[in-house]
């Protein structure tokens, strides 16, 4: 019995999706335990590449039983294209069950997210435009819909009294829409959802877990957009951060064994938000270039940086991680010199750690390692790799204190080598 824990350590778009996705096969449940449809995370094998958004990432394995948790926001539009999408390619789904508990994201947080962004200006967040901020504040607030209250008598009318609510509020606002045609397509996919069986997720993996099952809990963006923990205010509305998937599943912490930790070999970030080594040069445009670097769920360019191991130490700590995953090592061939970032420089002093002004502007101290020049992405052995890349993995283990396990150079599922 097990119960892994998989999350990103940077601001999302690790590669959380591609590495589920390879683990699954020693896991009987994945679990996802936040987030919502803001995250996309990619799978590539046998030429598909596909991108879920809501469903675990365990999905395409047979025999694995996926879980959307209590702490996930599900769109029932959104979750109705994404089944729409699956059944479209030539694999079959396993087993997907839902938590009672999850809460819906209705049209009008949609709305809302929109109209808050709107107002914020050259300050915006830069949120995805799902309504997840809105619907984890009708959670806090007490007024929130769930998955469970679907099949009640009254639903209707409750979900009639919040979105009155929500029409005071985009009024205020200021804000103008049209919520008819998106309501009607709600209420529709409604039925895709209910085509689902719906449980109380915590029962099912308390049993599962006392009957010896191993479980990988599935997180969503990264540490560093955690609602208490990140560059907050230009963060996401939930707990990325492993005691997340405490509460996002209903799974005690001591039943918790590795927290596996993703990075990629450099940093990217989408939205807005403070990002201390971030590249405006022709370098930050290569990584973008040869890194893909677009969102799985926007499709806005992703900025790009150099590797920031004041925040990864800080992620490391914060969600007790015992192995590390990383992930793009390929996108760094052929830059000459690769630059780590060790310090910062804070107030004219050099600091270690990430302060609470971080977005106060950092500035940040180099150290500069040799790069290679191969192609790592058609390796059939990590021994084969340049002496280079190994080096590089091996002062990322040293200054990190963890173990690197996993060492991806490309997004095919076969890209992928343990260590
Ligand atoms: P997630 O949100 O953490 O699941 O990550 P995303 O799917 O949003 O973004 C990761 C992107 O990098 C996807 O396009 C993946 O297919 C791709 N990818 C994952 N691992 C690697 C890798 O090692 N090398 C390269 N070149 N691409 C990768
Ligand atoms: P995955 O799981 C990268 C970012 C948004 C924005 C901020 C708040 O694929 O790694 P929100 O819509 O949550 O209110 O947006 O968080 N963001 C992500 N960035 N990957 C994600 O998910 C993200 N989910 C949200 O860009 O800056
Ligand atoms: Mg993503």
């Amino acid at each position: 019995m097990a119960v892994d824990v998989l999350l990103g350590l940077q601001w999302g778009d690790e590669g959380k999706g591609k590495i589920v996705d390879v683990l699954t096969t020693n896991y009987d449940i994945i679990a996802r335990f936040q987030g919502g449809p803001n995250a996309g995370h990619t799978l590539e094998f046998d030429g598909i590449k596909h991108v879920l958004h809501t469903i675990p990432s365990g999905i395409f394995h047979k025999g694995a039983i996926n879980i959307i948790g209590n702490g996930v926001v599900i769109d029932p539009i959104i979750f109705e294209n994404e089944i729409k999408a699956i059944n479209n390619l030539d694999v079959e789904m396993s087993e997907l069950l839902i938590s009672k508990k999850a809460h819906l994201i209705l049209p009008t947080h949609k709305l809302l997210d929109a109209a808050s962004e709107k107002a914020k200006g050259k300050n915006k967040i830069g949120s995805t435009l799902k309504g997840i901020g809105p619907t984890y504040m009708d959670k806090t607030g007490r007024n929130g819909l769930r998955v469970g209250d679907i099949s009640a008598a009254n639903f209707k009318e409750r979900y009639e009294k919040l979105k009155q609510k929500h029409i005071q509020i985009l009024n205020f606002y200021d804000f103008e829409y049209d919520l008819k045609e998106l309501e009607l397509k709600w209420f529709e996919s409604l039925n895709t959802l209910k085509e689902f069986e719906h449980i109380e997720s915590e029962h099912y993996l308390h049993n599962a877990i006392k009957t010896g099952k191993n479980i990988l809990a599935e997180g969503a963006q990264g540490t560093l957009l955690d609602i208490d923990f990140g560059s907050y205010p230009f963060v996401t509305s939930s707990n990325t951060i492993a005691a997340g998937a405490c509460t996002g599943l209903g799974i005690a912490p001591n039943k918790m064994k590795d927290v596996f930790g993703i990075f990629k070999a450099y940093c990217t970030r989408v939205g807005s938000g403070p990002f201390p080594t971030e590249l405006f040069d022709e370098v930050g445009e290569h990584l973008g270039k040869v890194g893909n670097e677009f969102g799985a769920t926007t499709g806005r360019p992703r900025r790009c940086g150099w590797i920031d191991l004041p925040a990864l130490k800080y992620a490391i700590n914060i969600n007790g991680v015992t192995k590390l995953m990383m992930m793009k090592g390929d996108v760094l061939s052929g830059i000459d010199k690769i630059k780590v970032c060790t310090h910062y420089n804070f107030n004219g002093e050099k600091i270690d750690y990430l302060p609470f002004e971080a977005n106060d502007g950092l500035t940040p101290i180099f150290e500069e390692l040799e790069g290679w020049q191969e192609d790592l992405m058609s390796l059939d052995n990590l021994a084969d790799a340049p002496k280079e890349f190994h080096d590089y993995i091996s002062y990322l283990e040293r200054e990190l204190e963890t173990p690197i396990t996993i060492v991806s150079v490309g997004p095919d599922r076969k890209q992928t080598f343990f260590r």
